[in-house]
């Protein structure tokens, strides 16, 4: 039997750690469709994950992480798919409780995989990956709600992180003006480039505060949570859209009623874990057209399975920019 390359997270005595294992088809979590992994790509949660950081989010040990995927089908028992089909997997319990996509080969439930959208290559669609399609989610979340260009400024913080360059790069692309909020001087240009008309340093808001603050912005995506979700809460303009999806400077905020009340401001939760499938499809499908990012290919960089651990290290240390593509071949 053909044996590959996968990275496997052990709980050893209370210490969670991953390392590059020979593994077998026989040997993962049971499903309808076998595929060749060509990328995968590293997610803020995959970095907690296969640390044992915040609290346990992989729920059986060892477990196979990665929490997106793309490559070719090799085989399917279920109809839709069939040996060459190029698909994509992310989210459900894949990479958490279902054997992931730091792997040559994954086999998942036939309901998870989505066919790449035409206009996508493996390693796009793997660039993209869970964090592309959280900015997509939440993009079709905030127009469904009225976002538009003409509404003002949007507000992008954590702004070099994964979710939030492509976030950019998708409001720039149609038009919005785009507000990047990053805790690192050096990649003002960077995020420019990207399409930001403004950079801004990263603000340390007043637990408090007064409860309505100066009307900033039209919608905000927020990947830190904690105290920035509660200053943009008081900063939104009238009917301002919020799409709270990240935790990544806390989970706690707190607040009042008066923006909701007062001002009309909608907190938006986006989960991109459990997606109807048919939304899912047409995200991913506006990820291929519309919202395709146009500088891909200056916010993602190639990686390898060995340059994994060390690289969510810095992941958890806000030391990284982008996304980080993990070349399965
Ligand atoms: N709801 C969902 O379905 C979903 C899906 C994907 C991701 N997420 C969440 O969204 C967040 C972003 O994910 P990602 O993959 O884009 O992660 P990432 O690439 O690591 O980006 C996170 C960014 O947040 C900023 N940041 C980090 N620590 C911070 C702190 N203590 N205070 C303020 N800002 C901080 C940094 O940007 P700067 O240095 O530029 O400020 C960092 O680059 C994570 O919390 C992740 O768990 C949720």
């Amino acid at each position: 039997m053909e044996t590959f390359k996968a990275y496997r997270v052990f709980n050893e005595d209370g210490k969670v750690a991953g390392r590059v294992v020979d593994a077998t088809l026989a040997e993962l979590a049971a499903g309808e469709v076998a595929f060749r992994t060509a990328y995968a790509s590293v997610n803020y949660k995959d970095a907690l994950a296969a640390t044992g950081t915040g609290g346990k989010i992989i729920r059986r040990y060892p477990l196979i992480a990665g929490i997106d995927a793309a490559g070719t089908v090799v085989s399917s028992t279920d109809p839709r798919f069939k040996a060459g089909d190029e698909v994509l997997c992310t989210s459900y319990d894949f990479g958490v409780g279902h054997d992931g996509g730091y792997s040559q080969m994954c086999r998942v439930p036939a309901d998870w995989v989505v066919r790449l959208p035409a206009g996508l290559t493996l390693f796009e669609a793997a660039a993209l990956g869970v964090a592309g399609y959280t900015a997509g989610l939440a993009m079709e979340l905030l127009e469904l709600n009225g976002m538009a260009p003409a509404n003002g400024k949007v507000l992008v913080n954590g702004a070099t992180g994964g979710v939030a360059t492509l976030a950019i790069d998708m409001l720039a692309r149609l038009g919005y003006h785009v507000v990047a909020m990053t805790g690192k001087a050096a990649e003002h240009e960077f995020l420019k480039k990207l399409g930001a008309a403004e950079v801004l340093p990263r603000q340390k808001p007043e637990p408090g505060g007064r409860p309505l603050e100066k009307e900033l912005w039209a919608a905000a995506f927020d990947s830190v949570g904690g105290e920035q979700l509660a200053w943009l809460t008081r900063t939104m303009q009238r009917n301002g859209l919020i799409a709270s999806f990240g935790n990544a400077g806390g989970i706690e905020f707190s607040t009042t009623v008066l923006p909701f009340i007062l001002r009309g401001v909608r907190l938006i939760g986006v989960d991109s874990g459990f997606t109807p499938m048919p939304l899912r499809r047409k995200v991913w499908g506006r990820l291929a057209t519309d919202l395709k990012p146009r500088f891909l290919n200056d916010i993602a960089r190639v990686i390898s399975l060995d340059d994994l651990s060390a690289y969510f290290g810095r992941m958890l240390g806000a030391e990284i920019r982008g996304r980080a593509v993990v070349r399965m071949s």
